[in-house]
């Protein structure tokens, strides 16, 4: 024995406190991580939700600079900017709650994975100036961007390679509400936004700006500077001359290029102008300068434009005309494209002609409808939600020239907070209380006079996984380390134990905490020490680290003819060196369909354990395994398994009395799985499992832990 080690691990104190260490800051790395990634993917998928066509132009400036040629405004494109941004929110909100943890976290990292590679081209390349990555709520640069995605990659690889780790807010069982009320929110939002406007601009034309403001260069700054180079020929020669030493008349003029040299100041405004049809007469001076009202209808591409509500429209064309207010409809469409609107629609107002971007930034609705007085932003309106004129609103909004209150920042964050943040909040504080309360009433079964008064069955609940001759060292310990890191990381409701083969037995013990992951054997000699080639001795098992052995499976009373009586001699060897024993029993096939389980597994207790003392007997562990069970996939139906734990514990009862039958765990081994251990671990003498198969992999073997919960 190692000196100075703790006997059950083999590690010294000091390592376990090192080890403790290393995971507290791993925890605390991989958490705050996980708070980084969320919290930006919660808001770039949500402005990016609340301007489904802003992200929608955004989709299109990239199909465009790769040569994806969509039809601009294509429904492709606007469905790829809501599922965008959706996919974005809830994964920010997933991760957040850490719900599904493995994949959440895998996807994410994929995710921006695919998005850093995106942004390297764009840094490199520069197809389009802003990545549109926050919409329009925050413009960074294609270096920032390229930089804010390096490290919300590696954050985000951090948080995959120990996505346990990662603390839950919200246990297991409610996790899928909060899934569907956050896709369901986003896609709403999305669906809202679109029918309506954006719930918050944050463009310049947004209510309240000043268009004329919007449009100043603030003094002592420059705009951008550009430089034109002229290709010229003469006599068969070419040379390039600037506007500076522009050459006579004897050159050739070949060819141009401009290129800009210098970023300046552009202002946020910067190519709003109206030009009137057909006369070709800019307004934009008198239009910004007009101390009425102006009414503009906004249509980016008028023969795309919505035509359902017209009605509305001419009803607030007739109140402007009626009360001495200009209406003009703007638009970067053709005259036949005019021509037919006023044919569909009967409209009497004049057309302006605005660029097509400036439009299309103006308002996200086409047609969309902005009030304008002295060149200051008074309402906007989606085409579904045209004011009345006759509404009390919309006079008061007429009598005071400023927001009726509609588009207050203050309110739509209010809305959002009432109908996401408090819901989901709400869910978490019950879900927390509810659990908090379990742990209270689970104190409570815990405590010795509960218990003593109650009378509860003390024994323990275990798992315990049989590696069988499966998995080779280097995959045995990775399995091992995996199981013990999703252990530590969220405790388990049950003792649970691996059984290893011998060889893997050392370097297992030290890879484990055996507090969180106790270890075992599969099997010991019958015999002390000495001269019996390849045999492995309870002691040397011991000297391993490992707390357990498993004796009697039906696989090694089968297949290596171990007898009643060899048995007998490895319990009494593994007591005696401090382990503990998993004993097998169970029938054949041949046996069950006798009807003589009962008398089988009685005899293999009698053959092997029944012999012990009281105290001894108390370190057994029986596991009931059904041999036409095992690895079959043919699992005994939970009324069946526990009929036959019933009547093991009754004749341990019969040996021993009702206390140590009371105390002795009976576990349940032959195909058991995830999927039907919750039914056989519910039933009162079932105190667990012993596994095979499933416990090759750790998510399986969790999901049996699990069952406990
Ligand atoms: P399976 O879970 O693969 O059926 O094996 C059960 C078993 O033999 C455990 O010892």
């Amino acid at each position: 024995m190692n000196e100075g080690k703790n006997e059950t691990n083999g590690r010294t104190a000091e390592e376990t406190v090192v080890s403790r260490t290393t995971l507290f800051v791993q925890h605390a790395i991989v958490n705050l991580c996980r708070l980084v990634v969320a919290v930006t993917f919660i808001v770039s998928g949500f402005v990016k939700a609340i301007d489904p066509l802003g992200t929608q132009y955004k989709i299109e400036d990239y199909a465009a600079a790769v040569g994806i040629m969509q039809p601009a405004g294509s429904l492709a494109t606007l469905g790829l900017s809501v599922a965008l941004s959706a996919v974005e929110f809830s994964l920010g909100v997933l991760l957040l709650f850490a719900i599904h943890r493995r994949v959440v976290s895998r996807i994410t990292a994929v995710f921006m994975a695919i998005m850093t590679i995106i942004t390297l081209w764009l840094w490199i390349a520069e197809p389009v100036k802003d990545c549109g990555c926050f919409g329009d709520a925050i413009h960074i640069s294609n270096a920032q961007t390229l930089m804010k995605n390096i490290v919300l990659l590696a954050s985000a690889v951090i948080v995959a390679w120990r996505p346990l780790q990662m603390v839950r807010f919200i246990s297991r069982s409610n996790q899928w509400i909060v899934i569907n009320y956050t896709v369901l929110f986003i896609v709403g939002v999305s669906i809202y936004c679109l029918y309506m406007l954006p719930l918050f601009d944050f463009r310049p034309y947004h209510i309240g700006a000043d268009i004329k403001k919007g449009m100043e260069m603030p003094p002592g700054e420059k705009g951008p500077e550009f430089e034109t180079t002229f290709i010229m020929e003469k006599d068969g020669e070419r040379r390039e001359f600037s506007l500076d030493n522009y050459p006579d008349s004897t050159w050739t003029f070949i060819d141009s290029k401009t290129v800009q040299v210098s970023e300046g100041y552009v202002p946020p405004i910067h190519d709003f102008s109206v030009v009137m049809q057909p006369d070709g007469v800019d307004v934009t001076e008198d239009l910004l300068a007009n101390k009425d009202y102006t009414f503009l209808l906004v249509s980016p591409q008028l023969e795309k434009a919505d035509d359902s509500n017209f009605g509305d429209i001419d009803r607030i064309y007739e109140y402007a005309t009626g009360n001495g207010m200009n209406f003009i409809g703007l638009t970067a469409s053709s005259d036949e494209a005019i021509s037919r609107w006023r044919d569909i629609t009967g409209a009497e107002y004049d057309f302006g002609i605005t660029d097509g971007t400036t439009l299309k930034t103006m308002i996200r609705s086409n047609p969309g409808l902005f009030l304008l007085k002295e060149g200051r932003v008074i309402g906007k309106w989606s085409h579904n939600d045209l004011p009345d004129p006759a509404s009390q609103e919309f006079k008061a909004l007429i009598k005071n020239g400023i927001d009726n209150g509609n588009f207050d920042t203050a309110k739509k964050v209010v809305k959002v907070v009432i109908w996401f943040v408090i819901p989901l909040f709400l869910l978490t504080l019950a879900d927390r209380l509810w659990a908090w309360s379990s742990i209270v009433r689970n104190t409570r079964k815990k405590n010795k006079l509960y218990k003593l008064l109650k009378k509860k069955k003390m024994r323990k609940k275990i798992v315990a996984g049989n590696w069988k001759m499966n998995l080779n060292l280097q995959e045995g310990v990775a399995l091992a380390k995996e199981l013990n890191e999703a252990l530590t990381a969220e405790k388990p409701n049950c003792d649970v134990i691996i059984c290893t083969p011998f060889i893997h037995l050392a370097s297992v013990a030290q890879a484990i905490d055996q507090n969180v992951l106790a270890l075992g054997a599969e099997n010991c000699a019958d015999k002390e020490k000495g001269a019996y080639t390849g045999e492995v001795s309870a002691e040397m098992v011991k000297s391993t680290g490992a707390q357990y052995v498993i004796i009697g499976h039906s696989e090694r009373r089968s297949y290596y003819a171990e007898t009643p009586e060899i048995l007998k001699e490895k319990v009494l060897l593994a007591l005696k060196n401090g382990l503990k024993v998993i004993f097998c029993i169970g029938e054949s096939l041949e046996e069950r369909e006798a009807n003589k389980q009962n008398e089988v597994v009685k005899a293999e207790l009698e053959g092997s354990v029944f012999n012990l003392s009281e105290e001894d007997f108390r370190k057994i562990i029986i596991a009931y395994e059904p041999i036409w069970a095992i690895g079959t996939g043919k699992t005994a139906t939970s009324d069946q398994a526990e009929e036959i734990h019933a009547y093991i514990r009754s004749i341990i009862a019969e040996k021993y009395g009702k206390a140590v039958a009371e105390d002795t765990s009976i576990l349940y081994g032959g195909s058991c799985k995830a999927s039907n251990a919750p039914e056989l671990f519910a039933k009162p003498d079932i105190d667990g499992g012993l596994i095979g198969g499933a416990a090759l992999k750790a998510a399986d073997f969790r999901g049996i832990i699990d069952a406990w919960k």
